[in-house]
């Protein structure tokens, strides 16, 4: 008879032993019985669990210290190893997370901006999180649709001074094309019109140029889901053979941008003032479809007039453009002031 003991509860537990032989096999069957009854009654100990052996006979004793050290040479040693290596794969995956997401951001950086030699923006600054919302307003001509153009890349609009970076990478010298790949897209103020490319051909070849070279886009796949979007802005169906925009409404101009961005699935977006032509219905369904896409793994920023579309989409923060800066950020209260006094408000210290 011997007896197993938790050196740490001091509990024991009485262990039968037949037929000892030789060393090995008692150390063999003291494991295996060490492993029953952890598995049985020491269950909350297993970790704690140093097994010592407790006998009358020399023998035993000595077989038992030998059962120690090896023990603990053995299985403890290898399973400190093992929890030594888990920690540091834990601590690592965790940093590069970390990493990870402290990139996972649209930033502009000190941008100073020109169009036509004219300074548009300049000392402009914003970090735009995964997940956020920002609204911008501001009079006509401070910038706002110049901003969104220069980060798209048109090339008319110059950065002098500062950076966009996407996700950690700048998009400075960049094609529009790879700055949409890299997870960003515009919706245009004034959509252009492009007779002769239909609708569903301009959005599936948008689709396509997003995903890895190679990857073949299902023709069915695709019209079920351009159907199913299509549906949610209450878009005619018709609409997918006629050519871009062309002879579009004001307001069906607008949809077919939304439309667009659902499909290509953008991780940063800019809606430049499309709300302007829809009608209230309209406004809804857009505001809808943008709450629809909001998730961890999209932000936008809403340029707009009107404070309709920032009361269903509700912006985490408004941002108020002024003199090629941000002038002033704040929730949705400032839109109520910019009705009340006008943008003189943001110069009026009384009126703060
Ligand atoms: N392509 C262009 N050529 C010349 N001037 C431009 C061009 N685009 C914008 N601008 C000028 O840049 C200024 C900012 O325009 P814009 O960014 O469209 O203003 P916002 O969108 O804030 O109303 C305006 O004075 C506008 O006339
Ligand atoms: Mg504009």
């Amino acid at each position: 008879m011997a007896v197993m003991v938790d050196t740490r509860s001091g509990a024991a537990v009485p262990i039968e032993i037949k037929n000892i032989s030789t060393m090995a096999e008692f150390t063999l069957n003291l494991r295996s019985m060490c492993k029953e009854e952890s598995q049985r009654n020491f269950a909350p100990y297993v970790r704690q669990m140093n097994p010592i052996i407790k006998s009358n006979t020399t023998q035993n004793n000595a077989i038992g210290e030998m059962f120690k050290k090896s023990h603990r040479f053995s299985s403890m040693k290898i399973a400190h190893f093992f929890c030594y290596i888990i920690k540091m794969v834990v601590f690592v995956f965790l940093i590069i997370n970390n990493l990870r997401k402290s990139m996972c951001a649209l930033e502009i950086k000190n941008l100073r901006l020109s169009v036509n030699d004219n300074v548009v923006l300049d000392g402009f600054s914003l970090k735009i999180l995964p997940g956020e919302i920002h609204a911008f307003i501001g009079k006509n001509g401070v910038g706002k649709s110049s901003l969104a153009k220069a980060i798209a890349g048109h090339p008319a609009y110059k950065i002098q001074r500062g950076d966009v970076v996407l996700d950690g990478e700048s998009i400075m010298g960049k094609a529009p094309d790879e700055i949409a790949r890299q997870g960003f897209f515009l919706a245009f103020q004034s959509p252009i019109e492009l007779p002769g490319i239909s609708l569903a051909n301009f959005i599936r070849a948008a689709v396509q140029s997003r995903l890895p070279k190679g990857t073949p886009l299902s023709g069915v796949d695709f019209y079920k889901s351009l159907y199913a979007q299509m549906e949610v802005l209450q878009i005619d169906k018709s609409f997918t053979s006629r050519p871009l925009n062309d002879g579009f409404s004001g307001g069906e101009k607008k949809r077919c941008e939304v439309l667009q961005m659902m499909m290509v699935k953008p991780k940063y977006a800019i809606l430049d003032e499309t709300d302007s032509g829809l009608d209230i219905d309209a406004l809804k369904i857009v505001a809808n479809a943008v709450n629809a896409m909001r998730n961890d793994n999209f932000a936008a920023i809403i340029i707009t007039h009107h404070n309709k579309l920032l009361e269903y989409i509700r912006p985490d923060v408004v941002h108020i453009i002024s003199g090629g800066k941000i002038a002033m950020s704040g929730g949705l209260e400032l839109i109520d002031r910019l009705e009340k006094f006008g943008y003189g408000f943001i110069n009026d210290e009384n009126l703060l």
